[in-house]
């Protein structure tokens, strides 16, 4: 039996914390209702206690968005314990996320507490959200930099006062994926009440892994995945939703995990994220880039046209795309034939020699062949007047 692994949004809280992204309120209730079409389990809709606009944002999703929990970032401090509780309260589905700091390096330059101030602190703060609500998030910041013994005594701490779920951040992006692993089967072997919780990870991507760590951490056991879409947030960024949600989905071999997740409205949330951000996503990221579907070499175009699985291990159309045909120095006269029979052209071998040539001339020219260029060379083959000049 497959696993079923919850996948937990944060494009609005740690996505929004993106240098350079700001989105207003009306924006933020839109990529609401988007993440609640994707199906995500739980949108996480902002920082209630960071500012005013916070606080609205998370109470009108609240408000309005139906399907996933509705979770309100708090710090383990009575006041944005109660503020995130009065904006996620209006939800059917709320859920209060609280954390606390766990290594020595941050208890000691930015908290200025000792380990026994943090656990006590914890155990308040669990105990007053799950006063208000029985979905209580608990995280350990910068987990993968703690002290492995006194990490697992705060989870176990959290976990007797109520959290259903306990998250471990690599808030720094420093663990490496076997290293990652071996943190969650230690966490599953020396927390006592492991199995009244749920384990959640939050990986950032300083190095460039924050996905292949989810993937690590969800072989281990983990049953929630936290991260965002397009993989935006703090400095490198989170973990990139799509990209784990597509691995679950493309390797069910490996995993034997599956998601909720609806993924034909992938591609939709990753425009709209980046149109409302302004953090456009780079040509050739996995998944939701724009050159994910793009084939131009010759051979990988003949053998896309022959059979899509020769150079797909994913169907584009099925998470929200088209697969396309790019006209470049490398395509070749199959891809370049089919390109203008889907244009209602027909040559004989001897003009489409002559055509993939000049597409090929003009394309050391120029970096992108347009259609309206590939009309005008076979207008101009056909001695035929074109709309279009060659
Ligand atoms: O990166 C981090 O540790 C966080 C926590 C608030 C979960 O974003
Ligand atoms: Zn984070």
């Amino acid at each position: 039996m497959q696993k079923k692994i919850e996948i937990f949004d944060t494009t609005l809280r740690d996505g929004e914390q993106s240098p350079g992204a700001t989105l207003s309120i009306e924006e933020k209730l839109k990529i609401a209702h988007q993440l609640a079409k994707l199906n995500v389990d739980t949108i996480e809709a902002g920082f209630p206690i960071a500012s005013n606009d916070d606080f609205e944002a998370v109470k009108l999703i609240a408000q309005n968005v139906e399907g996933p929990y509705i979770s309100g970032l708090a710090r383990a401090i009575e006041k944005d314990i109660l503020c995130s509780w009065n904006a996620v309260k209006y939800s059917n589905k709320p859920c209060i996320h609280t954390f606390i700091s766990t290594s020595d390096i941050h208890l000691k330059y930015m908290f200025k507490k000792t380990r026994e101030q943090i656990l006590e602190m914890t155990k308040n703060a669990v105990k007053l959200a799950k006063s208000l609500t029985d979905r209580v998030q608990f995280s350990a910041m910068d987990a993968t930099r703690t002290d492995k013994d006194y990490l697992c005594k705060v989870i176990q701490t959290a976990i007797d006062k109520g959290a259903v779920v306990v998250n471990i951040p690599d808030t720094v992006g420093y663990s490496q994926p076997d290293e990652f692993g071996r943190l969650i089967n230690y966490i599953k072997e020396n927390v006592e009440n492991i199995n009244n919780a749920m384990i959640s990870v939050h990986c950032h991507n300083d190095l460039g892994l924050a996905v292949s760590n989810s993937l690590e951490a969800i072989k281990r056991g983990a049953g929630q995945v936290e991260g965002t879409i397009n993989g935006i947030g703090e400095r490198a960024g989170n973990a990139s939703l799509e990209e784990i949600i597509m691995n679950l989905k493309t390797r069910t071999d490996y995993f034997n995990c599956t998601t909720n997740i609806n993924i034909k409205e992938i591609y939709p949330i990753s425009k709209m994220v980046s149109q409302y951000t302004g953090i456009s996503v780079q040509r050739n990221k996995a998944i939701v880039g724009e050159n994910a579907f793009s084939h131009e070499a010759g051979i990988h175009q003949h053998g896309m046209l022959s059979n899509p699985l020769c150079y797909e291990i994913m169907k584009p159309e099925d998470i929200g795309r088209i697969t396309k045909m790019v006209f470049g120095k490398h395509s070749g006269k199959h891809a370049i034939e089919n390109g203008l029979k889907k244009l209602n052209y027909k040559f004989s071998q001897e003009q489409l020699n002559k055509i993939t040539e000049k597409i090929k001339e003009l394309a050391d020219k120029q970096k992108t062949i347009l259609e309206e260029d590939i009309i005008a060379i076979a207008d101009y083959e056909l001695n035929k007047s074109s709309n279009y000049l060659y």
